[in-house]
């Protein structure tokens, strides 16, 4: 299958994969208690009431789940479900046409909702609030606006950057969920399930190998299981164990805590160039030749999960749990009292 590139660390691979050993209802779906218990009750009411579900909002890291949730809840509430993004609707009249397609209970999912532009988002407003959408016929003085009814629909929108979404818009979503990393558990309960789906045998310790090198992200989690198996099925039996999921992850350069290259990259980055920190980001991306956006929104949430370094107002630095992670001496913490 081909690889191509679609953003920093997801490959058209991935979303296939994403796609096959996908959860299809709300209680297959493992982990984000929280927000699987509120969108459940949100459903079951609405459903009650014969309404469409209220706009709702999902926000966290990539790779948590943001999109199957959608479809979940699509499925729960028994709805045809449309996909698109925010880089993708370019105009006003493009948002105009993919509402005024809708039928009644339609949920209209867009992914990276931050990236639509103002004059784009503006659409959504009355849409969102009224189901109405108001286009202008014509152009200067005999230009007139008319207004026009749409279905009753559920617009459920993604990010990774909820501090990017301009105020108006996250007013007129009636439910936000922050999705959050997942433990080492759940991952392990995702992965026992996907190597079932994939029909290879795996046993806890192999099982809880991957989970821990899979930086609390279930995209991530299927992925290395699909790269091990190859391991496994090359090099040994065709069966994961610790040894051989330990041995097939050193190979793939995801370390113990599920730092890959570009993390390490990072993290050493800070520590040789800039004295352990602080560094401000756009220097620290430019350092290491990636964009800033996806040094804040795919490297750094798990970084800081993890407690290997900080944001500060000057800057990123380094925690000293990193330079023990790195067996680097910490030449900083000299003369404190740590
Ligand atoms: N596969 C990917 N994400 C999952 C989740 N949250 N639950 C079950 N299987 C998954």
């Amino acid at each position: 299958m081909k690889k191509r590139l679609i953003t920093n660390q997801i490959t058209e691979e991935d979303i296939h994969i994403e796609t096959s050993l996908r959860p299809h209802s709300i209680d297959e779906y493992i982990g984000q208690k929280k927000a699987k218990e509120n969108i459940k009750v949100f459903i079951e009411a609405a459903k009650k009431r014969g309404e469409s579900l209220d706009h709702v909002l999902l926000y966290g890291p990539p790779g948590l789940g943001k999109t199957t949730l959608a479809s979940i809840i699509g499925s729960e509430m028994g709805v045809n479900i449309k996909i698109t993004s925010g880089p993708a609707i370019e105009r006003p009249g493009d948002m105009a046409a993919i509402l005024n397609n809708l039928q009644e209970g339609d949920l209209l999912f867009v992914d990276e909702i931050h990236r639509l532009n103002r004059q784009v988002e503006e659409v959504l407003y009355p849409a969102m609030e009224d189901y109405v959408i108001d286009i202008m016929i014509g152009k200067g003085p005999a230009a007139k606006s008319i207004r026009l009814d749409l279905p009753h629909f559920t617009l459920v929108g993604a990010t990774t950057r909820i501090g990017l979404l301009s105020s108006p818009l996250r007013d007129r979503f009636g439910v936000i969920n922050k999705l959050e990393f997942y433990t080492t558990d759940e991952l392990c309960t995702i992965i026992s399930r996907s190597a079932n789906v994939l029909n290879v045998e795996i046993d806890e310790k192999g099982t809880y190998e991957i989970a821990l090198r899979s930086r609390g992200t279930p995209r991530l989690a299927n992925r290395l299981l699909k790269r091990v198996r190859d391991f496994a099925q090359v090099r040994y039996d065709g069966k994961i164990n610790e040894e051989v999921a330990k041995y097939s992850l050193d190979l793939l350069d995801v370390d113990p805590l599920g730092l890959d290259k570009n993390d390490r990259k990072m993290l050493l980055a800070v520590i040789e160039k800039y004295d352990g920190g602080p560094v401000g980001l756009d220097t620290l991306a430019a350092t290491i030749g990636e964009e800033s956006d996806a040094v804040e929104d795919v490297y750094e949430p798990y970084l800081l999960q993890l407690g290997l370094i900080n944001r500060t107002s000057r800057g990123r630095v380094v925690t000293d749990f990193c330079y023990k992670h790195f067996g680097i001496y910490n030449k900083n913490k000299e003369g404190t009292n740590e």
